[in-house]
């Protein structure tokens, strides 16, 4: 037998991918397909779970396929995923109630809205490190219970099971046999105890969703059965199971205390890691499960901004920049820096630390001189200042993790962009390590189910796969970094409606 290798699932928001690593952490083999997204009212987004499974099981094979070699070979499968997504079936019939509600679905806000005026915010995030959001899958889950009709009856009958998108991939690969879950998805439902470890019943409560339905909650270098081999050909383990930007905070080796990592596509999730205390943010970041290992839990404060690759985007689509991302990046780079213009892409609201949905975009400081050039910067500043928004925020909640240096590790699209990089680590005063491979996530699931096969000791060791980075320290002056900065706060207090 050759060296033992690590097959990742990586299921996104957007697509399901497969890739195939060796022990170095190095890809053998990759395969992906897209996923189509439902959109059944204004604000609400779902997908389509079996399709979702399918997906995985077609890019499974064919990663595999594609790096010519065999399952046989394979020590264990590695799963990583959207978060906060949930599903609802039918334990008989393993099929779904209802489509899958999605992350970024609003739908149960009137239900945030309502606890959040009854003073329940408080303790929720004493409880669960969260906020009272409909991001979360606690109120989804009881939207479900309440409008599939008999959903609820047949639940507390003890004939649908739930989950995150992991639980729902881990019981249809095993055929049924594991309703299990790892600890970081669990913290990202509203229901998790974070400190105790486990569902909480005083949550389940609060929320109306029966604790019965929920998946046991495990390591995320834990046992999660095997494939059952009518589905892949073949029984292969599943050990390692973590939320996709956790996975992400593995793959980028950051497993000691102070370590952080951002990850910019469509939006940016930038998570530190807090080690053994899970600190209550004073600053509207959300504290969150890093990793469980060996039932040693470690935490990490977490901030999202909601549009950071979606700026870039709306440069090529919104404002019709030709040629793509590339051609913005070309045009932001020649732009006039006197100008100050800022642009605050709150196009459907501000994530961390600001929290405010009602927000909306806008463009401050055009004069006569100001062009495209200056619009197309300002948008690739905006990710970059937000950035500094997070990092500001994780300062104030961490202070002993911003002693000595500090190295922000990125990853994600807008992070193959060397000038990108230098501008951000002008813009928010810190070194930059942009990973040189994009698919932390990936490898993130592929180090933790190593760890769970045994092939690395402890996530420590496996954090030697990282990829390796290019460093971007700060070349800007304090001064001007300053002054922007001020500019941008000021944009933001511009647009803010809470
Ligand atoms: O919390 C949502 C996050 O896990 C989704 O990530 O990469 O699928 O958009 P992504």
């Amino acid at each position: 037998m050759g060296e033992p290798l690590l097959l990742a699932l990586d299921q996104g928001t957007t697509s399901t991918r497969a890739i195939l690593f060796g022990a170095d952490g190095l890809a053998l083999g990759e395969a992906g397909r897209p996923l189509q997204q439902h959109y059944p009212q204004d604000g609400w987004v779902e997908h389509d779970a079996e399709e979702i499974f399918q997906a995985a099981v077609a890019v499974l094979k064919a990663a595999v396929e594609t790096a010519g070699r065999e399952l046989s070979a394979i020590a264990a499968i590695g799963i990583t995923n959207q978060r906060e997504t949930v599903v609802l079936w039918d334990r008989a019939t393993g099929r779904p109630v209802h489509k899958a509600i999605v992350w970024q679905d609003r739908r149960t806000e009137p239900v945030c809205a309502r606890l959040r005026a009854a003073g329940r915010e408080a303790r929720v995030t004493e409880l669960t490190g969260l906020l009272l959001d409909p991001y979360f899958s606690g109120t989804k889950l009881a939207w479900l219970l309440d409008h599939v009709p008999g959903a609820r009856a047949a639940a507390e009958a003890g004939e649908l099971l739930a989950g995150t998108i992991d639980t729902w991939l881990i019981w249809k690969l095993t055929g049924g046999r594991v309703h299990a879950t790892d600890a970081t998805n669990a913290s990202r439902t509203l229901l998790y105890d974070l400190r105790k470890g486990g569902w909480s019943a005083e949550m389940a409560a609060m929320l109306d969703v029966p604790l019965g339905i929920l998946p046991e909650v495990r390591d995320c270098a834990g046992d999660f059965g095997e494939t059952d081999a009518a589905i892949l050909g073949r029984a292969v383990p599943i050990r390692g199971v973590a939320g996709d930007q956790q996975a992400a905070l593995m793959g980028q080796g950051c497993v000691r205390p102070g370590e952080m990592k951002a990850t910019y596509g469509t939006g940016c999730f930038m998570l530190i890691n807090t080690g053994e205390t899970a600190p209550i943010s004073q600053a509207r970041l959300l504290t969150t499960v890093a990793a469980q290992v060996g039932g040693r839990t470690t935490y990490a404060l977490e901030g999202a901004i909601f549009i950071a690759g979606a700026a870039i985007q709306w440069l090529s689509e919104g404002l019709r920049i030709p040629g793509g991302p590339q051609a913005a990046e070309a045009l932001a780079a020649e732009a006039n820096d006197d100008l100050g213009v800022v642009l605050v892409p709150a196009f459907t609201g501000l994530g961390a630390p600001w929290w405010d949905a009602g927000a909306r975009g806008a463009l401050f400081g055009l004069t006569r001189d100001a062009g495209l050039p200056e619009i197309a910067r300002a948008a690739f500043d905006a990710c970059a200042l937000q950035t500094r928004d997070l990092i500001e925020a994780m300062r104030a909640d961490a202070p002993k993790a911003f002693h000595g240096e500090v190295e922000l590790r990125i990853d994600g699209g807008m992070a193959k962009s060397p000038w990108f990089s230098q501008r951000l680590a002008d813009l928010t005063g810190v070194s930059v390590c942009r990973a040189t491979y994009q698919e932390t996530t990936a490898l993130g699931a592929a180090l933790f189910a190593g760890v769970g096969a045994g092939i690395y000791r402890d996530p420590a060791e496996a954090a030697a796969a990282r990829p390796k980075t290019e460093a971007y320290g700060p070349r800007m002056d304090v001064d001007p970094r300053e002054r922007a900065y001020a500019r941008w706060l000021d944009a933001v207090a511009r647009v803010r409606t809470t």
